[in-house]
């Protein structure tokens, strides 16, 4: 007998950055954050559960994964299976898996492919295995999975709350896609797959003497984002957003051992987007755990943005969002 499902999510871009654990196993972040789901941007995966498959297949853009990933996403499944059958949700076993995944932007890149494979597996197992589950649930064991995949599941613009449990730190939508259309012009710097992953990264924030600083004062530059996003006042998301990936980098530059994302050119577009929006145009950037550059834009101003982008030295590529709906099924 064999059960299956297609999901598709978006990989989201974080204007309050997650950075560091307060618990490593449970992904339990050390503090809040906000995002934008990426709409032209997906991962689509199809979950198949079959008591004739012999063995489990991982197949991540036509290739079998590597072990590192097959072991990441098995024990992640294995914990799911548990709770589901603790839930007694489940009652069959399901036999083996069959995961297929397709990216459609360059992986592991700074373009938070693992928020979107998360979003969209955790999806396609509730699926294929026919339970119904609410977004909390959902957006829960996303995050187990990869933290920030948690607000790759609700729609449009999310806050994944820091929380005071394992429970209730999941994320939940601030407001619909439809809500404000700003673009996102990724600068594709680099696509190739990064070094140390973001998991890595957080096991060691703490060793950086900014990360407590960060975190401490990361509930203001929350509360300040989630009004900028409300009232549209793209202004204050500018300031407040450049700031808060700048405190990321700045952690992430001085842990041991420290991470350098950035590449020459990310430093070029920074301070070019900076220079930008002294002149009036809505831009700003921003930076995940890679060397691309975000550059957050009105629609009004994306046009010019755009050329000014394409004149630059040592970008490979512009890709184009505006925000994403919620994680579903297909
Ligand atoms: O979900 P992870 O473990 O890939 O962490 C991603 C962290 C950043 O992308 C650097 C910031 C964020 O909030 O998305």
């Amino acid at each position: 007998m064999s059960k299956t499902a297609t999901a598709i999510a978006h990989p989201n871009i974080a204007f309050i950055k997650y950075w560091g654990n307060r618990d490593d196993a449970l992904r339990l972040p050390a503090n809040g954050s906000i995002s934008m789901n990426l709409e032209s941007l997906y991962t689509r995966t199809t979950v198949t559960f079959s008591t004739d498959l012999r063995n489990n297949v991982i197949k991540i853009n036509g290739k079998k994964a590597d072990n590192a990933t097959e072991f990441r996403i098995k024990d992640w499944l294995d914990d799911l299976i548990c709770y589901l059958y603790h839930k007694k949700w489940l009652k069959d076993a399901p036999g083996n898996v069959e995961i297929i995944s397709e990216n459609s932007f360059p992986t592991g890149a700074g373009i938070a492919s693992s928020a979107s494979a998360f979003a969209a597996l955790t999806l396609a197992v509730f699926g294929a295995l026919g339970i119904e589950a609410d977004e909390n649930v959902l957006s829960y064991w996303a995050r187990h999975g990869s933290g920030s995949a948690c607000r790759s599941i609700p729609e449009g613009f999310c806050e994944w709350a820091r929380g005071s449990s394992n429970e209730d730190s999941t994320a939940y939508s601030l407001a619909p896609a439809s809500h404000w259309d700003l673009v996102d012009l990724i600068a594709v710097i680099s696509g190739k797959h990064k070094k140390v992953g973001s998991s890595k990264g957080h096991w060691s924030a703490d060793t950086s003497p900014f990360q407590e600083q960060r975190v401490r004062t990361a509930p203001e530059r929350i509360a300040v984002c989630r009004q900028a996003i409300l009232e549209k006042d793209f202004s204050a998301l500018a300031e407040v957003s450049e700031k808060d990936m700048l405190m990321m980098h700045s952690v992430m530059m001085t842990q041991e051992p420290p991470l350098f994302y950035w590449e020459p050119v990310t430093i070029r577009v920074i301070k070019a987007v900076r220079e930008w929006r002294e002149e009036g145009l809505d831009c700003f950037a921003t930076i995940d755990a890679g060397p691309n550059v975000h550059v957050i834009c009105t629609s009004e101003s994306a046009p010019a943005v755009r050329e000014r982008l394409e004149k630059l030295k040592g970008i490979r590529e512009i890709l184009s969002s505006g925000p994403g709906g919620k994680a579903h099924l297909v």
